[in-house]
């Protein structure tokens, strides 16, 4: 298998950002993280800055939306021409719509769940989207410590995943390094996503190879 790793320019600095997406141009994708001050208790940006974003970046975007009422704002995403969209399934009673939504103008779908909602209701809905994305942080920060016990619900993710025999990946978001991203692939994540462990580094682009390695060396 070969690890996804995506560097959140959540860690990155904001008034350098187009540098900072320069410097991670050996990563599979630049995730970004939307915060509206409302889904969780802190703020980023927009679509204006997500547009600009895609106009300058080389690498795909992985756009993670932490905000209330995505059937309103989510298809505005992926109308930029961005790669994905990820939405909280906490966030709508229409998760399937949405994803179909999505689709149709033309981005990838994906589906998050914060640590304290279970997944179970969502395995069945999976064929819907082309990624599920597991926190193991709460979401809103940067820099938490890694939920070690969010590997039985990757896990869960990952067989279900294999039992349909549909091609969805399968991401973490939260204290992904190199001493925590092992056991996240083990549990059968393929896609990693990594703040402050790639922008925290001395050599980011050593920080990206190393952190594909040990993903790899745990792989399934
Ligand atoms: C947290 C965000 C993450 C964050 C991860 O709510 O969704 O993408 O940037 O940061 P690290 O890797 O530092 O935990
Ligand atoms: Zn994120």
């Amino acid at each position: 298998m070969s690890a996804r790793i995506q560097p959140s320019i959540l860690a990155a600095d904001f008034v350098n950002l187009e540098a900072d997406v320069v410097r991670i141009a050996t990563a599979d994708a630049v995730h970004v993280d939307v915060m509206d001050n409302h889904f969780v208790p802190n703020l980023t940006f927009g679509p204006q800055m997500v547009g600009r974003l895609q106009a300058v970046a080389s690498i795909p975007l992985d756009v993670h939306l932490m905000i209330s009422d995505v059937d309103r704002w989510a298809p505005g995403y992926a109308e930029l021409g961005v790669f994905s969209v990820t939405f909280h399934a906490e966030a709508t009673d229409a998760p399937v719509a949405l994803a179909r939504r999505l689709r149709e103008i033309g981005a990838r779908a994906g589906i998050a769940v914060k640590p304290g909602t279970a997944l179970e209701p969502y395995l069945e809905l999976l064929p819907e989207f082309d990624q599920v994305l597991v926190m193991t942080v709460e979401p809103g920060f940067g820099g938490q410590g890694f939920m070690a016990d969010m590997m039985p619900k990757v896990a869960a993710a990952r067989a279900a995943i294999d039992a349909a025999g549909i091609d969805v990946w399968l991401q973490v978001d939260g204290g992904i390094a190199l001493d925590t991203i092992g056991q996240a692939a083990e549990a059968g994540a393929d896609t990693f996503v990594a703040g402050s462990a790639v922008y925290g580094a001395a050599d980011v682009e050593t920080a990206i190879a190393d952190l594909r390695a040990a993903a790899e060396r745990h792989a399934h």
